[in-house]
C-alpha cells in the first residue's frame, strides 16, 4: 500500500537535490577550498551524539597493514618500525600519507569522476593499494559498521547467527578487505565466536587480495581466511556450498549443532559490475541457490550514495526481494521500493563518524571533511534466517529524506546558499520523508537526536524516526 499523500508531494524531498546536509555529492573535490571545513567539533557545529567510532582493534589492524604494505621512497627513511614503538609507527604512517597524497587524490578523481577506470588503477601497483588503504579503507569500514549497527540493533539477527554452527563470509570484490574485517569485528562484539567464521576473500587483483588477507590476519583472531583470485563472473558457485571436513549436509548442520550461515559482503563493487551482465547473473545465481536450498544467509551491500549508483542499488534491492530475500535494512518492508517510482529520488543512508587522527590528517591534506558519511546501504536475509532469528512484523519508520524548506540546521541550501550563524538556526522541528511498511509519508520530527532543542540537528537518513 502506498502513502495516501504520496501524490501531493510537489517538493523534492530526498536524494542530493533535497538534502540540506552532507549530500553524498557535496563533498568538495580535494584541493578545492572546502565549505565544510567548518564542520566537526572544532568548527562550532555541535558533535553528534550518534556518531560512530571504529574499534581500536580495527584501527590498529589497519595501521599494521599499512605499515606492512608501505614502502618509503629510496633514501627517504629508516627501517620498518617496530610494532611496539608508538612514536616511530606514527611517524612512518605520516610519512606514508605525505608520500602517497597524490595517489589518494588520483584515486579520488577516479571515484568521483570516472568510476569505470577504477579497477584498472587498483590492479596496478602496491602504491595504489597504499593509496586505497589510506584514503578509503577506514571510511568504508565505518559505512559497513553503520550498516551492521543499525541492522543488528533493529532485528535479532545476531541471536540467529549465534545459533549457527559455522559462518561462511564471502567478501566479493574485497579490495583491501574493509567489509569482511568490519563484519568479523562487529559479529565478535555481539558474541558470535570468531572460531566459527570462515572468511573467503575474492578479487581480481593479487596485491589487493594479499592486503585484504593481511587486514583480517592483523585482527589476531582465530579465524580461517582464504583468498580467491577470481572475477565475480567466474566465482565457482560450488565454492560457496561445499562443506568442510566433518560437516554434514548443505543447509543442514555444520561443524557442530545448528545450521551453516552464509554472509556475503559487496562493498562498492556492484556499480563496477553495471556493465558486466555475466558477473551480475553469476551473483544472482549464487544468491538464488541459498533461497532454493532453504539456507540461512545474509547479504550486505554498500554502494555510493550518488543518484546513479544508489538507484542501481535500489533496483538490485527490488530484484532480490522479488526472489524472496527479505529487505532487513533500511527498508521497513520487502514490498517494491516506493522511491524507485519517483524519478528524482534515491535512497541512501547517512551517519556521523568520529574519524581516527590519521584520517582527520588525510582529510585536511585532501581539503575534505568526512565527519559525515553517506552510502547506499542494504541488508537482506533469507526466509531461513528470518525464521531462525524470529523476526516479527515491523512498524519501523525510516527517515529517507528531508524537504528543502525544512533545512533548519543552518546548512547552506540552494535556496539559502549562505550558512546561517548558529544563533539564528531555527528551532522548529524538521519534517521528514519516511518509509513505512505502508509506503512513503511526510512526518514532522518528534525529537532531536541530540535531545537539545537549542542544537536541533536533523535525524540522518537511514535512522529510525523515533531515535
Ligand atoms: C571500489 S573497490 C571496493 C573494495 C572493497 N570492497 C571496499 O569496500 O573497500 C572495488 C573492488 O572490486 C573489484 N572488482 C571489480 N570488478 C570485479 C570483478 N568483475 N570481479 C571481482 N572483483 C572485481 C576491484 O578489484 C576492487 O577491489
Amino acid at each position: 500500500m502506498k502513502s495516501p499523500n504520496r501524490h501531493k508531494h510537489k517538493q523534492k524531498t530526498t536524494g542530493s537535490k533535497a538534502s540540506s546536509h552532507a549530500r553524498p555529492g557535496s563533498t568538495p573535490r580535494p584541493g578545492q577550498k572546502s565549505p565544510q571545513k567548518s564542520t566537526g567539533p572544532k568548527s562550532g557545529k555541535a558533535p553528534r551524539p550518534d556518531a560512530i567510532h571504529l574499534s581500536k582493534q580495527l584501527v590498529k589492524a589497519w595501521e599494521d597493514t599499512l605499515l606492512k604494505t608501505f614502502r618509503p621512497r629510496r633514501g627517504s627513511g629508516g627501517a620498518r618500525p617496530d610494532n611496539t614503538d608508538g612514536a616511530q609507527r606514527a611517524s612512518r604512517l605520516k610519512q606514508a600519507l605525505m608520500q602517497e597524497t597524490d595517489t589518494i587524490l588520483e584515486l579520488w578523481e577516479i571515484f568521483t569522476k570516472d568510476r569505470g577506470r577504477l579497477s584498472r588503477y587498483l590492479l596496478t601497483t602496491r602504491q595504489h593499494v597504499v593509496g586505497y588503504l589510506l584514503g578509503f579503507h577506514l571510511p568504508n569500514a565505518a559505512r559497513m559498521q553503520v550498516l551492521l549497527h543499525r541492522t543488528l540493533r533493529r532485528l535479532p539477527l545476531a541471536e540467529g547467527l549465534k545459533r549457527c554452527s559455522e559462518i561462511r563470509v564471502s567478501d566479493i570484490g574485497c579490495g583491501t578487505g574493509a567489509m569482511a574485517q568490519t563484519l568479523v569485528v562487529e559479529l565478535a562484539m555481539t558474541g558470535v565466536s570468531p572460531a566459527k567464521m570462515r572468511i573467503s576473500l575474492s578479487d581480481v587483483s593479487p596485491p589487493l587480495l594479499e592486503t585484504a588477507a593481511d587486514s583480517i590476519t592483523a585482527l589476531n583472531m582465530p579465524l580461517t581466511v582464504s583468498t580467491h583470485r577470481k572475477r565475480a563472473e567466474e566465482l565457482p558457485i560450488i565454492q560457496f556450498q561445499d562443506q568442510p571436513p566433518g560437516a554434514t549436509s548443505i543447509g543442514g548442520q555444520g561443524l557442530g549443532a545448528g545450521p551453516v550461515a552464509h554472509i556475503y559482503t559487496f562493498g562498492y563493487v556492484w556499480n563496477e559490475l553495471r556493465k558486466n551482465p555475466a558477473a551480475q547473473r553469476r551473483i544472482h545465481s549464487i544468491l538464488a541457490g541459498h533461497i532454493e536450498r532453504g539456507e540461512v544467509a545474509l547479504v550486505l551491500i554498500v554502494e555510493p550514495g550518488t543518484e546513479l549508483q544508489a538507484r542501481d542499488a535500489m533496483q538490485l534491492r527490488d530484484e532480490l526481494t522479488a526472489s524472496r530475500w527479505s529487505a532487513v535494512y533500511p527498508c521497513p518492508a520487502s514490498s517494491p521500493c516506493p522511491m524507485l517510482e519517483r524519478p528524482k529520488d534515491w535512497c541512501f543512508s547517512e551517519a556521523a563518524w568520529t574519524r581516527p587522527a590519521l584520517v582527520e590528517m588525510i582529510d585536511r591534506r585532501l581539503g575534505i571533511d568526512r565527519t559525515q558519511i553517506a552510502a547506499g546501504m542494504y541488508a537482506f536475509a533469507t526466509p531461513a534466517l528470518t525464521e531462525l532469528a524470529g523476526f516479527g512484523t515491523t512498524t519501523r519508520q525510516v527517515v529517507v529524506g528531508r524537504p528543502l524548506r525544512d533545512a533548519a540546521d543552518g546548512t547552506p541550501t540552494r535556496k539559502s546558499p549562505t550558512p546561517l550563524p548558529r544563533e539564528r538556526v531555527r528551532q522548529r522541528p524538521f519534517e521528514y520523508l519516511v518509509c513505512t511498511p505502508d509506503g512513503l509519508a511526510k512526518v514532522p520530527q518528534v525529537k532531536s537526536p541530540t535531545g537539545s532543542p537549542a542544537q536541533m540537528q536533523p535525524i540522518l537518513r537511514g535512522s529510525l524516526l523515533s531515535t
